[in-house]
């Protein structure tokens, strides 16, 4: 059912130092920021051969990564991404695994616009995990 490795994706409090970084010291192919306000964060996205990293910063108010940079200053792992063909399939068969759905179980259009759902970081190891059909 888990696809490819969609994207991971990292709250930075530094937008700017974080691009930098992964421009002038890894090398990376990086995007310029793009202000996403109906997910409240803006984005910059490190283009892999294999998969992306995402850069997330808060944007605006209640932006639902303000908590975790505040537990976490420095910036870290916010959430992984797998790609599924069919996310209610998916979705019907890790509720019956017994993992959690965050919110109402229903699918919710992401970032790429495309349908996403995230599962209980307790129930994955620890890690925000998102799923999108692709
Ligand atoms: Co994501």
């Amino acid at each position: 059912m888990i696809g490819k490795l969609n994207h991971v994706a990292i709250a930075v409090p530094d937008l700017v130092a974080a691009s930098a970084m992964y421009r002038d010291a890894m090398g990376a192919d990086v995007s310029s920021p793009q202000d996403v306000p109906e997910h409240g964060v803006t984005v910059v996205f490190i283009n892999l051969p294999n998969t992306k990293i995402e850069l997330l910063h808060p944007l605006g108010e209640n932006s639902p990564i303000a908590g975790f940079l505040a537990k976490n200053p420095a910036g870290g792992v916010h959430h992984i991404c797998f790609e599924v063909s069919d996310i209610l399939a998916a979705r019907d068969q890790l509720v019956a695994k017994g993992l959690r759905v965050l919110g109402d179980g229903n699918p919710k259009i992401g970032a790429h616009g495309k349908p996403v759902l995230f599962l209980h970081p307790k129930d994955m190891l620890g890690t925000l995990t998102e799923i999108e059909q692709v």
